[in-house]
């Protein structure tokens, strides 16, 4: 099983992190529109991409050209503050001219199956992301992919095989961080990307960083794009 290629970067300042992400997302919207016209991005949820979104609200970019998916959401009401689509649209979407119809908002309100379905048929026909945007969480998950999920009951012999067998859509219905009931993509589509870029930041992050550094196979290190990921992690504790 090919192993996963990461590529740190380690900061003890706020300030620095979050440029250094919002100019990654911008450099990467920038090559995609000039090659493809397009530029396709997967949102990560939870509080570390607040700050790096309102950044990246603020840069003047080619918006219309912009097409954004969600990694994974909660399933809340539509305009839930817990929902990954609201923290996203009150940080940047809802104050860019992205057409509403290139923002793909998971209708996770339906429920993980009925939720899954429709967000599978938004995915379907898109091909690679040009970037994926991650968070994770103290136990390695990375967005509803949590340690004992189906990708890991599925798991046989080859994982990497697994998760490229793995509906690119998967319902979840008993994730450890609540809500119980979740959509995310699989790690196989997570890492249909030609970037991939994880945002941590937080002492409390430090175990999950140190056992993927060290080589167990949390959820992240099944993220496995051919170009390799991109961790950026802030580890405030060190200021
Ligand atoms: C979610 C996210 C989840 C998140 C990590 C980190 O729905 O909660 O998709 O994967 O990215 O738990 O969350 P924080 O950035 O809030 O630490």
């Amino acid at each position: 099983m090919p192993g996963q290629m990461v590529r740190w970067r380690e900061f003890v300042d706020p300030a620095r992190f979050e440029r250094a992400a919002a100019d990654f997302i911008l450099a990467a919207a920038a090559e995609a529109i000039a090659e493809r016209g397009a530029f396709r991005i997967v949102l990560a949820g939870g509080e570390t991409p607040r700050p790096i979104y309102e950044r990246v609200a603020c840069a003047h970019a080619d918006w219309g050209r912009w097409h954004v998916y969600f990694g994974d959401e909660r399933c809340l009401p539509p305009d839930d503050p817990g929902r990954n689509s609201v923290m996203a649209r009150s940080a940047w979407l809802d104050r860019v001219a992205i057409p509403a119809s290139q923002v793909h908002v998971v209708e996770a309100e339906l429920g993980p199956e009925a939720g899954a379905q429709r967000y599978a048929a938004a995915v379907s026909g898109v091909g690679p992301f040009d970037l994926v945007l991650l968070g994770l969480g103290e136990d390695g998950h990375t967005a509803s992919v949590f340690p004992g999920g189906p990708w890991d009951r599925m798991a046989g012999a080859n994982p990497a095989d697994d998760d490229m067998a793995m509906p690119p859509v998967v319902p979840v219905f008993d994730a450890p961080k609540p809500p119980p009931g979740r959509i995310s993509l699989s790690p196989g589509r997570l890492g249909d990307a030609r970037r991939v870029l994880f945002v941590v930041a937080g002492a409390g992050k430090r175990v999950a960083v140190a056992r993927w550094q060290a080589g167990d196979p949390i959820p992240a290190s099944r993220i496995r794009p051919r170009g390799g990921v991109d961790v950026f992690f802030l580890d405030s504790a060190r200021r």
